[in-house]
C-alpha cells in the first residue's frame, strides 16, 4: 500500500514521531536554548506580513522533520492544491470548499460546475461597494429620508463570529456616522437591548444567513421586522431598511426582503469561511469597502505563502504540525489563543467556531471511526486579563495546554508605556511557561525574603513552576486590514492543515443537527402546544414541567 494511504497511526512517520516524542521525556526547552544560541532564529518563519516564533516548542530538528514528513506522507500538497483549485474536498456534502476564492483579486480562473466563480464574487464585491458608498455618502437613507446610522447584522454562528471579530479588530479604521450592532442568541434580552439603542427611520436590518432556516436569525429578524412596522407602520418600508445576505433568495423573499437588496451566499462557502463575502456587510459599513478589500487582500496574501511557501516555512503547516504533536503525542487536550491586543479580543471565539466545528469530528473521510485524537478544545481570551484568571493553571495545573500568543509590534493608542507593558507582559508568559521554577530557585527565593528555614521546606513546592510549557507567539507591525486578513486566513489554513492529518472532513458539521431536530419537538411542549411528541426521558421531561409550572415562556 502506498505509504500515504496507510493508516495514519502505522505509517512509519508516525511511528518515528512516536520514537521522537519517547526521546524528548525528561527534555527541557530551557537547557535546549542554553546549548543552542541560534534556536530562536532558526525557528522563526514569516509570512504575509504575519512572522512566528516557534522556538518554546518542545522540539528539536529531528522533531520538525519528522513532522513535515508526516504532512508530505498525508498527501498534505495535492490536498492543498485541490482545495485552492476548488475540488469537491468536503465529500460529505459533495462541495468545494472555496473561501480563497473570495479573496482572489480576480487574477486566476475557478470555476465551480463550469460556472466562474471568481466573476460571481467580483460582482458581489462591486454590489457591495456601491450599496456601502451610497449609505456611507447618504444617497441611500431611510424610510424617512433621514440618512443611516446603524447597522444591525442579525445572523449566529459564522453569519455573526467573523463579522463581529474583524470589526473590532479595525475599529480603529471605522468611518464615523455609522455604528454596528451584532444579534445573534435566541434570547429575547439581545435583540431587546439592541432594539433599545436604535431608531427605525435610521436603521439598515442585515439578515446574516446562509441557509435563512437558522432559528436563531430567522426569530430574531421577525422581531426586529415587526419591532420595524410597530413604529413605522408602513410594509413598503421594510424593503428600503431590510437586506439578506443568504444562499437560500426565496424564502429572503418570503420574509420581506426585495431580491434586489439580497447578496448572494454560495454552498461552496462555509459558513465559518464567510466573511470573506457579503456577510462581510457590516465590516464594510463600519470601515468602507477600500478597507475591506484591503482586509480581502491580507487574506489572499496568506493563501498564496500557504500555497507557495515550502512546508518548513510555511506558517499555517508548521503551526498545525505543532498543534499535531501535542495533540496527537503529548495528550494536550486544548489550545490557548492568547490575542495580547484588545482589538482581537473576539479571536478566541471566532478561532473557537473555525477550528472546533471543523475538526470536532470522530470519523475518517470514508466513514470509518477515528483510531486517533482529531481536533482539541480551542479556547482563550485577551492578555494580560487571562494572566489574572486562567494562567494559573497553565502555569502550575497538571495539563500541558500549548498556547498562541498573539500581538503587534506597534499599537494604535499609544499611552504612557502601556504597549512596552503589554509586549513584556506577553514575553514574561511565555517564557515562565518555559523556563519555570525549579525547587532550588524556589527555596533561594524564600531564603532571600528572610523567611525561617521550616517556612522554606513547606512554601518551596507551591512555588515551583515546572515550565516545558509551549508556545507560539505570533508578531505582525500592527493590526491593520491586511494583517487582520492575513491572521485569519492563516488560521482557516492551519485548520485544514490538521484536517487533512486527521483524515476527516472540516468543511461539514453534522453534530449540530440533533439539537435542532430535538428542538423542535421540545418547544411545542414548552409552549403547551399539540406535536411535540417525540422520544424523551426523565430528566428532560422533568425540566419541560418545571418550566411550564412557573409559566416560563
Ligand atoms: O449550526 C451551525 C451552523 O450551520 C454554522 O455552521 C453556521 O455558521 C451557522 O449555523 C449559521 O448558519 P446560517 O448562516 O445558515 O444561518
Amino acid at each position: 500500500m502506498p505509504a500515504h494511504l496507510a493508516v495514519l497511526t502505522s505509517k512509519p512517520e508516525w511511528q518515528t514521531l512516536k520514537e521522537q516524542r519517547e526521546r524528548l521525556d525528561g527534555v527541557l526547552m530551557k537547557d535546549l536554548f542554553e546549548q543552542d544560541p541560534g534556536r530562536a532564529k532558526r525557528y522563526f518563519i514569516e509570512g504575509a506580513g504575519l512572522s512566528l516564533d516557534f522556538s518554546k516548542n518542545r522540539i528539536t530538528d529531528e522533531v520538525l522533520e519528522a513532522l513535515l514528513a508526516l504532512a508530505r506522507s498525508c498527501n498534505l500538497e495535492a490536498r492543498r492544491d485541490a482545495l485552492l483549485r476548488g475540488e469537491r474536498v468536503n465529500v460529505t456534502e459533495d462541495r468545494p470548499a472555496l473561501h480563497t476564492a473570495l479573496r482572489n483579486p480576480g487574477t486566476e480562473a475557478v470555476t465551480v460546475d463550469g460556472e466562474d466563480v471568481i466573476a460571481e464574487v467580483q460582482n458581489t464585491l462591486n454590489r457591495m461597494e456601491t450599496l456601502v458608498n451610497d449609505v456611507l455618502d447618504q444617497r441611500r437613507t431611510g424610510y424617512t429620508g433621514k440618512p443611516f446610522t446603524d447597522v444591525v447584522s442579525i445572523g449566529i454562528g459564522g453569519s455573526y463570529l467573523g463579522p463581529k471579530l474583524v470589526g473590532e479588530a479595525l475599529q480603529p479604521y471605522a468611518r464615523a456616522g455609522i455604528r454596528c450592532h451584532y444579534v445573534a442568541n435566541i434570547d429575547g434580552t439581545e435583540i431587546c437591548e439592541t432594539l433599545r439603542q436604535v431608531h427605525p427611520e435610521t436603521t439598515l436590518f442585515l439578515i446574516q444567513s446562509k441557509s435563512f432556516r437558522t432559528q436563531e436569525t430567522l426569530e430574531n429578524s421577525k422581531v426586529a421586522r415587526q419591532w420595524f412596522l410597530d413604529r413605522c407602520g408602513d410594509e413598503q418600508a421594510v424593503s428600503q431598511h431590510f437586506m439578506a445576505v443568504t444562499a437560500n433568495v426565496p424564502a429572503a423573499q418570503d420574509f420581506g426582503v426585495d431580491p434586489a437588496n439580497v447578496f448572494p451566499m454560495w454552498d461552496w462557502v462555509g459558513g465559518r469561511y464567510s466573511l470573506w463575502s457579503a456577510i462581510g456587510l457590516p465590516i464594510a459599513f463600519s470601515v468602507g469597502m477600500a478597507n475591506f478589500r484591503a482586509l480581502l487582500a491580507g487574506a489572499h496574501g496568506m493563501d498564496q505563502h500557504f500555497r507557495e511557501a515550502p512546508l518548513a516555512e510555511n506558517l499555517p503547516v508548521v503551526m498545525a504540525m505543532l498543534g499535531i504533536w501535542y495533540n496527537n503525542f503529548w495528550g494536550a487536550e486544548t489550545h490557548a489563543i492568547l490575542p495580547y491586543d484588545h482589538y482581537l479580543r473576539s479571536l478566541p471565539d471566532h478561532l473557537q467556531q473555525l477550528d472546533m466545528e471543523s475538526n470536532g469530528k470522530s470519523v475518517t473521510q470514508a466513514g470509518a471511526p477515528l483510531a486517533w485524537q482529531s481536533g482539541p478544545v480551542i479556547w482563550g481570551g485577551v492578555g494580560a486579563n487571562g494572566q489574572h484568571a486562567y494562567h494559573q493553571l497553565i502555569h502550575q495545573g497538571t495539563r500541558l495546554i500549548p498556547a498562541d500568543f498573539i500581538i503587534p509590534l506597534k499599537t494604535h493608542n499609544p499611552v504612557a508605556t502601556h504597549h512596552a507593558d503589554l509586549f513584556a507582559n506577553c514575553l514574561s508568559q511565555s517564557r515562565a511557561m518555559m523556563a519555570g521554577k525549579s525547587l532550588e530557585e524556589a527555596r533561594a527565593e524564600l531564603a532571600a525574603e528572610g523567611r525561617s528555614e521550616a517556612e522554606t521546606e513547606q512554601l518551596a513546592a507551591h512555588k515551583v513552576i515546572p515550565g516545558n510549557k509551549p508556545s507560539n507567539t505570533l508578531i505582525m507591525e500592527s493590526v491593520t486590514p491586511e494583517t487582520v486578513g492575513a491572521l485569519i486566513a492563516l488560521y482557516e489554513h492551519r485548520t485544514f492543515v490538521q484536517g487533512v492529518i486527521w483524515d476527516v472532513d472540516s468543511f461539514d458539521q453534522w453534530g449540530v443537527e440533533l439539537g435542532k431536530q430535538l428542538g423542535k419537538g421540545i418547544l411545542p411542549r414548552l409552549l403547551g402546544e399539540k406535536g411535540g411528541n417525540q422520544a424523551s426521558d426523565s430528566s428532560t421531561d422533568h425540566l419541560i414541567e418545571r418550566f411550564r409550572s412557573t409559566g416560563g415562556a
